[in-house]
């Protein structure tokens, strides 16, 4: 990729997907990262992994001692496309912080400017040290401001809802529906109405509403934006 942002180093290759819980960041980031062969960084995971880890007295903890807590915690990401591994402290980051009430906790403690302060700090070195496809909230407004390409994805709780029931079918687990959109609901409030970094599409982001696509189809539009701006 042709550098023609002329800014901050951490901008130069990164591609942010952004957008609410549920709406296929993960998969697509994957697939994306595979297509242009670099790393992929899930930065929910890093919430998910400080939340598990500082465990349901985390977000009532004092300022300082989970300022330290949090300096405990070294991510570190290794391998690219969908063979990307991100570990925290040396271990690899595996399937225990990826349930729905992990990711409620992840929220909580995402609302804390410390919390924020000390991941967004993470992220902006591992972008400035290699070219990255980075999926989160405020990727795009925050983290990455100068970065090349932008998109957020939205869809509709419902649909979103609808999709991680599937997946958790396919994956022979039972679900509440009613339930699974209620989660995915008070997740997106909490995302979208906190003080600091909320859920919301940079200015200057493509906004992709794969309410009437499925995964290859919001690929494909994804892909078509950044070979015609790259001139691929
Ligand atoms: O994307 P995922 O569902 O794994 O994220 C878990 C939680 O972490 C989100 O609901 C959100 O509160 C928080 N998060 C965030 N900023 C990011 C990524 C995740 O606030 N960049």
């Amino acid at each position: 990729m042709p550098d023609t942002t002329g800014g901050h180093p951490a901008a130069l290759k990164v591609v942010t997907l952004d957008g609410p819980a549920g709406v296929g960041k993960t998969t697509l980031a994957r697939r994306v990262a595979d297509a242009l062969g670099i790393p992929y960084l899930d930065t929910g995971a890093m919430f998910r992994t400080m939340a598990w880890r500082l465990g349901p007295d985390g977000p009532d903890l004092d300022e300082a001692l989970l300022r330290d807590r949090l300096a405990g915690f070294i991510f570190t990401l290794r391998g690219r496309g969908g063979a990307s591994v991100l570990s925290c402290n040396g271990e690899d980051i595996g399937n225990e912080i990826r349930t729905e009430e992990v990711g409620a906790m992840a929220s909580r403690i995402a609302a804390l400017p410390v919390v924020r302060e000390c991941l967004k700090a993470a992220q902006q070195r591992m972008g400035a040290a290699q070219p990255l496809v980075v999926e989160g909230r405020d990727m795009g407004t925050v983290v990455f401001p100068g970065a090349r390409h932008k998109f957020f994805l939205d869809a509709a709780p419902e649909i979103r809802a609808m999709r991680r029931y599937t997946q958790l079918q396919t994956m022979g687990e039972a679900h509440d529906l009613a339930l699974l959109t209620e989660q995915i609901r008070s997740r997106d409030e909490q995302d979208r109405n906190r003080a600091v970094a909320p859920l919301c599409p940079a200015a200057d982001a493509i906004i992709v509403d794969t309410g009437n696509l499925d995964i290859d189809g919001v690929f494909g539009v994804i892909m078509q934006h950044i070979r015609s701006r790259d001139g691929l």
